[in-house]
């Protein structure tokens, strides 16, 4: 098995995507709606890997971090104190011939890109989608899409504490859907106007509240950027297909003292997966002084006079379907193959994602050799062994050759294949077939899941 080109484009990756169910453009058969999705069977389940890979290491491994889920529509006074309502904007400009518009920073001259036209002045617009709620439809009603998961957990700060009682350094934690106009969304699910966020507040001591020994803020900042970075690698992506990139200070978000991203090279060039801020205490400040209510933690060992703490805040912030793009333009390989295991002729090409087992949509494939009613009673009875565990998503698939459904499982990222045979029927014993080293292994149905769980994990 020799690696052919394995130079993965877009065009490559949509159209897998499309093909065996990761990715369909949304509302379809109506034309499709601009930068709208929609997650087939493959592709539901690489989110949610996606989704519990975070999860469990962001919150379920620790002791300093607990949960959210807060409504995605909130008081308008929200937008107003974070400061969206006045200062989420981008710059925009409009062509005066075609009216394409575009973000002034994303155009290199004052001609458009897409007929050669005038550009017209800039001017601020802002991103957040707007909604009404009741039958009228006024500014009394409105209400915005949240544009980040984030003020959910400022305003439920008090609540947490309150219902937890964590001491600080702590954080909240949260999975849901922003909504974001974007002037020029694109690159397929990487900017898209409705789309997923993974973040975490970690309330931290401002520095006149530290006692000796104790992390500053500044220090719990790179401690977040290094953990942060250090799951892309534990789940399987290349480190020299990841940077980090601090942020100049010109380009620093109203609210933060210093982010520094993740990024990844994606076809087109460094890409933001993530943003670590420091936030400050600009949040929880602004919430106080709009609300009314007291967002402060109070500490008696406070070295300071007023022992009243507005904590700092440290926030990685990822997208859910930025991940997902990621982890398949990582494992999307071209071999050159041939033969039987690698279910294409010789000389011939196969496409593989090679995910990490944590991302696989489907861990184990059960295929009978052949649809065969004396096959069939086995392979039921090792598929629904191995459903019995809990562990893996397992599918059973007997449709079409055992070539073409090694090609389909390969395309999936599919770390393992099991075939039942006709020997099997005599010898108990199946075929493991591996997704990487193509490797078709004999073994007892017996030894069969504590294998396959030492191999996944
Ligand atoms: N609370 C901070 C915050 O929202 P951000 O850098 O604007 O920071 C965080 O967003 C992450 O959310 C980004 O790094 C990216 O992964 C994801 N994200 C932001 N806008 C997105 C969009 N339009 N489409 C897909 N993902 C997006």
């Amino acid at each position: 098995m020799t690696e052919a080109s394995s130079a993965v484009t877009m065009d490559k990756i949509v159209s897998l995507c499309k093909r065996r169910g990761f990715v369909f453009p949304g509302s379809e058969i109506y034309g499709g709606l601009a930068n709208a999705w929609d997650y087939g069977p493959m592709g539901v389940e690489l989110k949610r890997n996606v989704k519990e890979a975070w999860w469990r290491e962001v919150v379920r491994t620790r002791d300093d971090v607990v949960g959210l889920d807060a409504a995605i529509m909130m008081n308008p006074s929200v937008w107003e104190a974070s400061g969206h309502l006045a200062g989420f904007t981008d710059p925009l400009v409009e062509c005066k011939e075609c009216k394409h518009r575009f973000r002034s920073d994303h155009v290199e001259s004052d001609k458009c890109p897409d007929c050669g036209g005038q550009l017209g002045e800039s001017r601020q617009f802002n991103l957040m989608l707007k909604t009404f709620l009741g039958a009228v439809e006024d500014t009394a009603s409105t209400v915005f899409m949240r544009p980040e998961t984030a003020q959910g957990m400022f305003v439920n700060f008090l609540n947490i504490l309150t219902s937890t009682r964590k001491k600080l350094p702590f954080g909240i934690a949260q999975i849901g859907k922003s909504f974001r106009n974007e002037i020029t969304p694109g690159n397929f699910i990487f900017r898209t106007r409705e789309f997923e966020q993974m973040e975490m507040e970690f309330f931290v001591k401002p520095p006149e509240h530290l006692q000796p020994g104790e992390r500053t803020d500044d220090e719990w900042h790179e401690y977040w950027v290094n953990t942060r970075f250090e799951w892309y690698i534990s789940h399987g992506i290349r480190r020299e297909n990841l940077r980090l990139r601090p942020h100049e200070s010109a380009e620093l978000a109203h609210y933060a003292k210093a982010t520094t991203d993740i990024e990844y090279l994606f076809p087109w060039g460094w890409g933001e997966m993530e943003g670590i801020a420091n936030r400050t205490d600009f949040d929880l400040k602004k919430h106080s002084e709009h609300s009314g209510t007291k967002l402060t933690y109070f500490d008696e060992q406070s070295p300071a006079e007023d022992k009243h703490i507005t904590p700092y805040v440290i926030e990685p912030a990822v997208g859910v379907d930025r991940l997902a793009l990621m982890f398949l333009l990582d494992a999307y390989t071209e071999e050159e193959v041939g033969g039987d295991s690698a279910g294409a002729g010789k000389g011939e090409t196969r496409v593989v994602l090679k995910f990490h087992p944590s991302m696989a949509p489907v861990q184990v494939a059960l295929l009978p050799l052949s649809r065969n009613e004396k096959l069939t009673p086995l392979a039921r009875e090792v598929y629904a062994s191995l459903i019995a565990t809990g562990r893996w998503n397992v599918e059973y698939d007997d449709a079409q050759s055992i070539g073409r459904r090694y090609r389909r499982f390969d395309e999936v990222g599919t770390p393992f294949c099991v075939t039942v045979d006709f020997d099997s029927l005599d010898d108990n014993q199946v075929t493991i077939r591996d997704r990487d080293t193509l490797v078709q292994e004999r073994v007892a149905i017996a030894d069969l899941a504590q294998i396959l769980g030492e191999r996944l994990g």
